[in-house]
């Protein structure tokens, strides 16, 4: 049997419409999922929205609909912008359905019957964006430091879950190594619970839009711990035992730093309290910035994936975001390196060496497609290329792996300068040459399929090729010398037409 493996973005809210922000981690995840897919691993590849809670509830009365209209209405617009981006989860989950109240029920009743749930009065500060209490000390300026909003002084009592009781078993989770990534993040998760855990309050009386509490139906449980279950509701926990164990823990959650402290120490500790393993990873990015400024509705300064793709396609939407800024620290977003990644690494050094080729064969060899040699150059080159594009994808690193694939691109291009087949004579070899370039071509649409589906997929055609891209198998596809040549080649347009800046 293959391995499995199960990926996970954020479930994003509803108040909110999709922005590049969202889209960053969502073609992160699926291109990831889609290297893992080429693999031959068994894949789940979850994402969805988060629809209970306060945030929900008043952004549905200011727009005078009931929270249920209002969450199937921005659900729906995250579903066409994921459409539109191609990606290719096998699930989508919202909270207010039934199987996942089912889940959450099951889970927090297991942590109950363990003892780590008890009564008592919170009274606090909470930022409603956030869904989150603060401490005092934790506020700037008396306001919410993500938000930079007024916080409000809540009473309640509530239901608490005894997280202080799981600080060792927490810091045992982190040094299995590579629980949680990049190491920089990890250091922050181990940071919090090294200051000391307080016990969390996972109840609320104040509203009602939320999963009610089994033993206690005056109360629904916190939006957070409502929402974190998602991950296990969708393989089944609380309905489907087997499948649950099947996927469970197999799972790498993909978020943003905002985010880190709900999946890195509420969410592994909770499934410990439930008696269940905490996931295998959770995979820490940094915010995509807009001119240094975190992207939000009240600073106007939201980018839409549409715009963008508009212009720039959405494998060039996808690429970029997966290219330009490494995993893990903040980047900055600028239209202006958009066009100049697009028109280098795409226009320039993919489009151009597919061009290219596709010419010279119609010239050379009569539209026909010359073998690759078995001792081409190009081959110790995919050889290096394909591990370190391996090792790129295997740790989230998507800008490392797709760098590393251009490589192979870099080095076509460059055997074709160096042997100028459109200057040459037809024979041996010119068609020695570009039966190199054509197999790299090859490789390098196997490789990069995970990024540029689109393309990767048409380049595939062009050069005679049965299926798609996205159904070879790795490691076998990237071997060198499996182009068999013969085919017709079709030159086509540019595939990626230069933008003018
Ligand atoms: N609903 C919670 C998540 C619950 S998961 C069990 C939530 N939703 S959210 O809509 O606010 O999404 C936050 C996530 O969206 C971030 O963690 C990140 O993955 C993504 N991003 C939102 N804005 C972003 C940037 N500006 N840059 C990068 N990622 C961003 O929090």
């Amino acid at each position: 049997m293959s391995d499995r493996f199960y990926v996970t973005t954020p479930i994003y809210y509803v108040n909110d419409v999709p922005h590049i922000g969202h889209a960053y981690t969502t073609v992160i995840a699926d291109a990831v999922a889609r290297w893992h897919r080429l693999l031959d691993e068994d894949v789940f590849f979850l994402t969805g929205t988060d629809e209970h809670g306060l945030k929900v509830q008043r952004s549905a009365e200011e727009r005078g609909l009931t929270p249920q209209q209002h969450a199937d209405a921005t659900s729906a617009r995250f579903r066409e912008a994921w459409a539109l981006l191609d990606i290719s989860n096998d699930d989508f989950i919202r909270t207010t359905e039934d199987r996942h109240a089912v889940a959450v029920t099951a889970l927090m009743q297991a942590a109950y019957d363990n003892g780590h749930i008890y009564k008592d009065t919170y009274e606090g500060l909470y930022c409603v964006s956030c869904e989150a209490y603060y401490q005092p000390e934790d506020l700037v300026d008396g306001l919410c430091p993500i938000h930079k909003r007024p916080v409000e002084t809540l009473r309640e009592e509530n239901w608490f879950f005894r997280l202080s009781a799981f600080e060792d078993r927490l810091l045992a989770w982190y040094e299995t190594g590579d629980a949680v990534l990049p190491e920089g993040k990890r250091n922050e998760a181990v940071g919090i619970v090294r200051q000391g855990l307080r016990d969390i309050s996972i109840s609320r009386t104040s509203i009602s839009w939320g999963i009610p509490v089994p033993w206690d139906p005056d109360h629904v449980f916190y939006v957070w711990y409502d929402a974190l279950i998602n991950y296990a509701t969708a393989v089944g926990y609380g309905s489907d035992r087997e499948r649950f164990d099947a996927w469970w823990p197999t799972v790498h959650h993909v978020i943003g730093k905002d985010i880190l402290r709900f999946h890195t120490v509420y969410w592994p500790a909770v499934l410990m309290a439930a008696g269940e393993a905490p996931p295998r990873q959770v995979q820490v990015h940094g915010f995509l910035l807009i001119g240094g400024e975190k992207m939000s509705k009240t600073a106007l300064n939201q980018i839409f994936p549409a715009d963008l793709v508009e212009d720039f396609g959405v494998d060039g939407f996808r690429y970029h975001f997966l290219r330009e800024n490494p995993f893990g620290p903040d980047g900055d977003f600028s239209y202006e390196a958009m066009v100049a990644r697009y028109n280098g690494d795409l226009a320039n050094n993919l489009g151009n060496l597919l061009s290219r080729v596709a010419t010279v064969v119609g010239k050379k060899c009569g539209g026909v497609a010359p073998a690759p040699r078995a001792d081409s150059p190009l081959a110790p080159v995919v050889e290096s290329a394909y591990e370190a594009t391996a090792e790129g994808w295997a740790r989230f690193a998507p800008s490392v792996a797709l760098e590393a694939t251009w490589r192979i691109i870099r080095e076509a291009n460059a055997l074709l300068e160096e042997a100028e087949p459109w200057k040459a004579e037809p024979g041996p070899e010119v068609d020695a040459v570009l039966g190199d370039a054509l197999e790299a071509l090859r490789i390098v649409a196997v490789l990069a399929a995970p990024a540029v589906p689109h393309a990767t997929t048409e380049i595939w055609r062009r050069l005679g090729l049965a299926g798609t891209p996205g159904e070879q198998r790795l490691p076998e596809a990237a071997r060198w010398g499996q182009y068999p040549g013969g085919a017709t080649i079709d030159t086509g347009a540019p595939l990626f037409p230069r933008i003018k800046a």
